[in-house]
């Protein structure tokens, strides 16, 4: 395969750990960055008690902030609030994507007084930062965003029905911290729904049309481990080997999704994101299937032997585990997950057919859907929202 005549930048974590157990490290990693640590958990505070006991072995300073759901921008200058207050050099966050999100969109407001719709895209100016954020080490908890890897934070807009992104390739975090055992015991739905929003994550940069080199890469590595390992961690959360194949994957897919972009089923997930509140990984699920469809029927109208379908054949081989797979048997094999791990139809969210219009009109315009392969009509885009409803 060529590598991209324009060549590619990549950019990683300064330093990552990763391994069962490695939550040990936190304090004294997060004493490298500073004296006094902004924590930022989730709504469930048990889960970062190792970390709280890595702190205090370190001789660490810290305060909390605890995040209940996807973060808003009002969360995030609540956060900084915090973060002022306690004269904070570092911020730690352990929890989901949620969590990790609203961490680093507080490190990089810390650094900045004043509006942060400075910063914001499109509800803002979008303008570059202008300082440093405060170091960050990320601890994900779920398999899921990858927002370890990555140089955005998604915030919702609650009165502009959109989530939008704070994006900078400063807001890399400093350290991902990435222990498998985090997400040991983790429920089984929110295994499927995060796995499958990771899964997806690898499956858009492999076919998409921005992938390189570095990305393929990523992707030849994560996908079969995702799929080999989700079903296994939903049958038994205590799988440990499984766990550490999806917490491997996961900070894969953030590599590769913020260095090749995504594809439709992320340009239609953020618009439902933004006007209902439905798990970003379940709607990613229940959208895979039918884009899947979508891409490879699209793709097979305007050339029969475009080369990403070959992508398409390989990926269903990945899937499935079966070296003779074909592209329908890599596509049943999604319909088939989605459907034995119970994941929710759109409709199950609210999402009526007479919403399709306004979500597509917002899909079409969405940054993820300039990845995808192959460009799709406002039509086929309507057949896709149909199936996952
Ligand atoms: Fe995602």
């Amino acid at each position: 395969m060529r590598l991209p005549a324009s060549g590619f930048e990549f950019a990683t974590p300064e330093r990552i750990v990763f391994g069962p157990g490695v939550v040990s490290q936190s304090g004294a990693l997060a004493a490298t960055l500073g004296s006094t640590a902004l924590l930022v958990t989730g709504r469930d505070l048990q889960r970062a008690e190792p970390v709280r006991a890595s702190f205090r072995r370190a001789g660490l300073n810290w305060v909390e902030f605890a995040v209940m759901q996807e973060p808003s921008v009002s969360d995030a200058q609540a956060g900084t609030r915090q973060a002022w207050a306690a004269k904070a050099d570092c911020v730690v966050a352990c929890g989901g994507g949620a969590v990790v999100d609203a961490g680093k969109a507080i490190a990089a407001l810390a650094t900045h007084p004043g509006d942060p719709y400075r910063f914001l895209e499109i509800i803002g100016q979008g303008l570059p930062l202008e300082n440093a954020p405060l170091p960050l080490l990320a601890l994900p908890t779920t398999a899921g965003t990858g927002a370890e890897a990555t140089r955005n934070a998604v915030l919702t807009s609650p009165e502009h029905f959109l989530k939008v992104s704070l994006r900078s390739p400063r807001m890399v975090p400093r350290v991902a911290l990435i222990d498998p055992e985090l997400a040991l015991g983790l429920p089984t739905h929110l295994t499927a729904c995060t796995g499958l929003d990771a899964l997806t994550q690898l499956l858009e940069p492999w076919v998409g049309s921005k992938a390189n080199g570095m990305t393929d890469a990523c992707c030849r590595e994560g996908l079969p481990r995702m799929a080999r390992s989700l079903a296994k961690a939903i049958a038994d959360g205590q799988d440990l080997e499984a766990r550490t194949d999806l917490a491997y994957g996961a900070f894969l897919s953030g590599l590769a999704l913020a260095h090749s972009g995504l594809g439709a089923v992320h340009g239609l997930a953020g618009p439902i994101g933004g006007r209902f509140s439905a798990p970003h990984g379940a709607v990613c699920a229940a959208l895979l299937g039918p884009v899947w469809r979508a891409n490879v029927e699209t793709l097979r109208q305007t050339d029969p032997n475009h080369p990403t379908l070959e992508r398409y054949r390989q990926a269903a081989r990945w899937l499935t585990g079966h070296p003779q797979a074909s592209i329908n048997d890599g596509h049943r094999w999604i319909e088939e997950s989605v459907q034995g791990w119970q994941i929710p139809h759109l409709a199950h969210h609210g999402i009526l057919a007479s919403d399709f219009p306004e979500l597509i009109r917002a899909a079409q315009a969405a940054s993820s859907m300039k990845g995808n392969p192959i460009r799709l009509s406002d039509e086929v885009l309507s057949q896709v929202l149909a199936e996952a409803h």
